[in-house]
């Protein structure tokens, strides 16, 4: 069963870089759980985002945990740096890591809690044998590279598949669901059994980010609205 309340860790991907404190100081003081750090290298995925400036940067002012999404080739590489500034939890992609099993061990070994992450095509099967050795499974609902894309349906489906993995063997890494969601289907996505959710576009680009916040957080609070499909 899926660990409630859920989390929510906005991407400051969605941020304004000119006015990159604004954006901390308003996750900070949201009732947001965790900042969603996307770091991009135009080599994994078609689009260079951000790097060591930027997490120093958060590292300085942040006061919630750094949730970093490593969507780089050879990862390990920068694994060790990212946890001395302030990484809390650091996620690879199944995709871009020859030897998996190797760089969630390194990642454990900083301290940080390690996190695979799988894209759209990936299925959540070839997780099975590194299941028992991470600590969240990041099930991405749009190709990795751009915030305010269109979330991929066919995401619920891996999202219950990888639930029901977990459970038969008691295992209870956090799954976290990134790319595209909103009010429109974060409802969907938690019935699913995602325990975070990341949301850059719907949150940092609303009209009132800490009341879209609060309304992200408040879903399933009072029961679902629906009935799970
Ligand atoms: C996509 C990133 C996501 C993205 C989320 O490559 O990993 O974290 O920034 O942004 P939205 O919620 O706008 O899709
Ligand atoms: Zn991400």
């Amino acid at each position: 069963m899926r660990k409630a309340p859920h989390l929510l860790a906005p991407s400051i991907l969605s941020a304004d870089f000119g006015h990159l404190d604004k954006a901390i100081d308003l996750i900070n003081e949201s009732e947001a759980d965790w900042f969603h750090v996307d770091v991009m290298d135009g080599r994994f995925v078609p689009n260079i985002s951000f790097g060591f400036p930027v997490m120093e940067a958060l590292q300085r002012r942040a006061e919630k945990p750094l949730d970093v999404h490593l969507m780089i080739e050879e990862p390990e590489r920068y694994v060790d740096r990212f946890r001395e500034l302030g990484a809390h939890v650091i996620t690879v992609h199944y995709e871009a890591c020859r030897h998996l099993h190797r760089v969630v061990q390194q990642i454990k070994s900083t301290g940080a809690l390690a996190g695979v992450a799988i894209n759209p095509h990936t299925s959540v099967s070839l997780l099975e044998s590194i299941l028992e050795e991470v600590d969240l499974i990041l099930v991405m609902s749009v190709n990795p590279g751009f915030g305010g894309q269109k979330f991929i349906y066919q995401a619920i489906p891996k999202i219950e598949q990888l639930r029901l993995m977990c459970d038969v063997r008691n295992l209870s890494p956090l799954i976290e669901v990134d790319g595209g969601i909103g009010l429109q289907n974060a409802e969907r996505v938690l019935q699913a059994g995602a325990d975070v959710l990341v949301a850059g576009n719907a949150v940092l680009n609303a009209p009132d980010p800490y009341d879209a916040v609060a309304r992200l957080k408040a879903i399933g609070k009072e029961g679902w609205h629906t009935i799970p499909a």
